[in-house]
């Protein structure tokens, strides 16, 4: 991993704004033509980041240059309001003028060991690949108060290491299907960027970063980029039981 960076913001419209700053130097700087990948995280944290850029910056931002992915999806229809797609829509993607041959939903009323394949097919023809293995530009990671990411969660935290480009899971207390990217394609990224906000996430970001030795079951701990960047966007609240020492060497914005 090259580098770990961690930022932390007073507020959500600071986060977004630095986001989309962030986002617009880095596609300036893409001279791919394959267009800029970005796998979104579902989730409630980033919704109030993507409502924000759909009112606010929305056309600070060439979406024809911009190809949209998720990291994970729910196994329901894409119009029930557990769809990580039907909320991705809702606050970002009706208000954005993306076009939709840029958008790459995973279809969550397929069979789901079929769809974990047929997604896997669309990151490997979409992507361009690094090692064999499809990379994205940026993957957005929310993480869970048990440190699951995407959809692997601790009690299945082998599908991390799989050698598939995408698995699917089951959530261990509702039972709900899922699809997720492995391992294998988020640590391939060229940067992972996590998102966690909220007090109640203050105690799974604190022994993250801690480094505690027992973090090695949390798979949130597995992330870290082969040859990218991982850079760790919080707010002050997720951010509050942080040792003093990764506070100072930590970017107040
Ligand atoms: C999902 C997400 C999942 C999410 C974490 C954090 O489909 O739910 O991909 O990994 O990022 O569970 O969720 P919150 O943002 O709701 O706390």
């Amino acid at each position: 991993m090259k580098n770990r960076t961690i930022k932390i913001f007073s507020d959500i419209e600071k986060l977004a704004n630095h986001s989309v700053g962030f986002l617009k130097k880095r596609i300036n700087e893409d001279f791919s033509n394959s267009g800029f990948s970005i796998a979104l995280s579902g989730g409630s944290t980033p919704k109030k980041i993507y409502k924000y850029i759909a009112d606010n910056l929305y056309d600070e931002l060439d979406w024809r240059k911009i190809k949209l992915f998720f990291g994970d999806e729910r196994c329901v229809p894409s119009n029930d309001e557990q769809s990580n797609y039907k909320m991705v829509s809702d606050t970002l993607l009706n208000s954005i003028n993306i076009p939709r041959e840029n958008i790459f939903k995973i279809d969550g009323e397929n069979r789901p060991e079929d769809e974990a394949k047929r997604y896997s097919a669309v990151l490997a023809k979409e992507l361009p690949l690094n090692n064999g293995i499809p990379q994205f530009d940026i993957v957005l990671l929310g993480i869970g108060e048990d440190g699951h990411i995407a959809s692997i969660f601790p009690d299945q935290i082998e599908k991390f290491n799989s050698k598939n480009i995408c698995e699917f899971a089951v959530h261990p207390s509702t039972g709900q299907n899922r699809i997720t990217i492995t391992g294998e394609v988020i640590n391939n990224a060229k940067l992972v960027v996590f998102i966690v906000t909220g007090e109640n996430k203050s105690h799974i970001v604190s022994e993250l970063l801690s480094g505690n030795p027992f973090t090695k079951y949390y798979p949130a701990s597995l992330v870290g980029p082969n040859e990218g960047e991982l850079i760790w966007m919080l707010d002050t609240h997720s951010a509050q039981l942080l040792d003093s020492e990764i506070k100072q060497a930590a970017t107040i914005l």
